[in-house]
């Protein structure tokens, strides 16, 4: 089949485009807003885009009903004005617990507290981390890309930022590598659906020449 995104004509029960970009990891995103309270929420337009500096970004698209009145999501706007945000990860402990934090809280409620989640102060950002979570990556905002939307009062952007300190519980460590096997992080797959990674393989990158591939390595 073939559909054009335009149309949006796919003749599917559900939109397909986010199943074809798998799985997504989840960025679980705190901000503090103007008073000072902390947000909490997940965003599986998340990933890590650069290295040295690491850098990282998430993506909020579509507005909350009672969200800022330029269409920003609450974990944007708190970003783009605190120019601060930390990235939790999240586990398959954590997965229920992340999802309650989703919800369209007013502003104003912190999810945090909602999901009755501790949370710890940062080294070197004021938004602080959820305890809970055995990764926490403290990020510097770097730029917002505002993206074409095709809602009038909803802004879809990217958020840029560069991670200036990473916190890893001792635990998910195994002779100084992050063990898949111990974090069991969760990501988002096309609908409401998750996978857990656990189990990893690994691939040697080649070098150059090429080396012809025998029939008994394959
Ligand atoms: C696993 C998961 C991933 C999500 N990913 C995104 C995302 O990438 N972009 C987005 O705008 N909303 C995403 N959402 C929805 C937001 O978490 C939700 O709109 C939330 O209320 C936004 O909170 P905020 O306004 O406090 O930032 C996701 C929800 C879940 C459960």
């Amino acid at each position: 089949m073939f559909y054009d995104t335009r149309t949006g004509d796919h003749g599917l029960p559900h939109n397909p485009f986010k199943a074809c970009v798998v799985p997504r990891p989840i960025g679980w995103v705190t901000t503090l807003n103007e008073a000072g309270t902390v947000n909490l929420a997940p965003y599986s337009f998340f990933n890590g885009v650069a290295g040295d500096p690491p850098v990282v970004m998430f993506a909020p698209g579509g507005r909350k009903a009672d969200g800022p009145p330029d269409g920003s999501k609450d974990s944007l706007a708190n970003a783009e004005r605190t120019k601060e945000f930390v990235c939790n990860v999240v586990t398959w402990d954590l997965r229920d617990t992340m999802n309650l934090t989703s919800a369209p809280a007013p502003a104003g409620v912190s999810e945090a507290e909602v999901a009755e989640l501790e949370m710890v102060p940062s080294q070197l950002v004021k938004p602080p981390r959820v305890k809970a979570s055995p990764i926490h990556m403290e990020c510097r905002y770097l730029q917002t890309v505002d993206l074409p939307s095709n809602a009038s009062d909803a802004r879809n952007a990217v958020v840029f930022g560069e991670v200036i300190g990473i916190h890893i519980d001792e635990s998910v460590l195994t002779e100084g590598l992050i063990d898949m096997a111990k974090l069991r992080p969760i990501a988002r797959l096309g609908y409401m659906d998750y996978c857990r990674v656990d189990e990893v393989f690994s691939i040697r990158r080649p070098d150059w020449p090429l080396k012809k591939r025998s029939a008994a390595a394959e």
